[in-house]
């Protein structure tokens, strides 16, 4: 059989500071009432400390990573971080990463996908373990959106929080791993999800500060319409082109950006609610660490050759999926 790339680890990292939504009353006109009803959000993780970014959680996820498999720095090969709010324009995160985890001399770079870009990572990172080309592959999905959250917006700031996770690929030889992807983007939404100021088109100056371009803009209900649509499209589809009925899915492993949408792509897809992961309650939309949260608060009920649908959307738009049959 043709070896397949797996997840043969998973680690988590979320900052302790809890921010719930009783604190976020006092901070703009919002209930906790309105918040759990309409997202499922009841806390959410945030980074505080001076000078750390995303790479301080990323790190952690990566330490933890390692140690839980037994993994030496020297044996990695290749890390991809997928970051929407990387510490600096450049040097890349998964640069400082490495620097942070002591993984020296190897390939290393960011994917910018927002929300989606776990699951681009892992499709990047699949690929050189399927050819052959290295042995061992680590993939972090990490964000700080709090850098970039405006606390003054109701609209934006209950749905964001901080937090990473970081998977190990290697060949498995079993019939387990990554059996398909798809990655899709349309930047046709691209005013829809965006930070518009801090980039070369609107580099920061005072003007872009007091327009307050450099947080994140959401236009929620656009957003959503195209994420209840296109989520349970995606994951409709990659079930269909591998024969998978909801009766063989053991999980889905959605993004977690609102309770919501993944019900409505959960009952497209014939899934009870039962196998449906969900921590948004807990951690909020982490954008890029979703994912990899996901697999690790769930990984004590996970069997292997589980069939896992990973599925996600975010701002671009992006949007993808993945089927894999668990390897651990
Ligand atoms: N508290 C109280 N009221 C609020 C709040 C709040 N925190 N936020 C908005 N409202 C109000 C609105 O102002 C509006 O009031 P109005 O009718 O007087 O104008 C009312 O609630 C309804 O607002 P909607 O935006 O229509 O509410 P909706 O049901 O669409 O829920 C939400 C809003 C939760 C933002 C939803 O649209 C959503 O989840 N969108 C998708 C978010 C998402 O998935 N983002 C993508 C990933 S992020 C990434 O890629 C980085």
């Amino acid at each position: 059989m043709n070896s397949k790339a797996a997840i043969t680890g998973v680690y988590g990292y979320v900052p302790d500071y809890i921010l719930t939504n009783a604190e976020l009353e006092k901070m703009v006109d919002t209930s906790d009432e309105w918040i759990t009803s309409r997202t499922g959000i009841k806390e959410r993780h945030i980074l505080k400390g001076e000078g750390l970014g995303t790479s301080h959680m990323a790190a952690k996820a990566v330490e933890g990573l390692l140690t839980k498999t037994g993994t030496a720095p020297e044996e990695v090969e290749l890390l991809i971080c997928a970051t929407t709010t990387p510490d600096y324009v450049f040097p890349s995160t998964a640069n400082l990463i490495c620097d942070m985890t002591g993984i020296r001399a190897v390939g290393s770079f960011d994917i910018q996908a927002a929300c989606s870009g776990f699951l681009y990572a892992l499709t990047i990172g699949s690929q050189f373990i399927e050819t052959g080309k290295y042995k061992k592959v680590v993939v972090v999905g990490a964000d700080k959106m709090s850098a970039i959250v405006d606390y003054t917006d109701r609209t934006t700031c209950v749905l964001f929080g901080d937090g990473a996770g970081a998977v190990l690929l290697e060949a498995n030889t079993e019939g387990n791993g990554i059996y398909d992807s798809i990655i899709r983007s349309d930047g046709a939404g691209q005013n829809h999800l965006v930070q518009k100021a801090g980039g070369s088109r609107y580099p920061p100056t005072h003007e872009t500060i007091d327009k307050r371009w450099h947080y994140v803009y959401q236009d929620g209900p656009s957003v959503f319409k195209f994420a209840v649509k296109n989520m349970a499209d995606v994951s409709a589809e990659i079930m269909e082109r591998n024969h998978l009925t909801g009766s063989d899915v053991a999980w889905l492993v959605p993004h977690q950006a609102n309770k919501r949408i993944i019900e409505a792509t959960a009952n497209r897809m014939g899934l009870g609610m039962d196998r449906v992961m969900l921590n948004i309650h807990k951690y909020g939309n982490t954008t890029a660490a979703t994912i990899p949260l996901c697999l690790f608060d769930y990984e004590p009920v996970l069997k292997k050759g589980d069939n896992l649908i990973l599925a996600a959307f975010g701002g671009g738009f992006t949007w993808g999926a993945v089927y894999l049959k668990w390897a651990i």
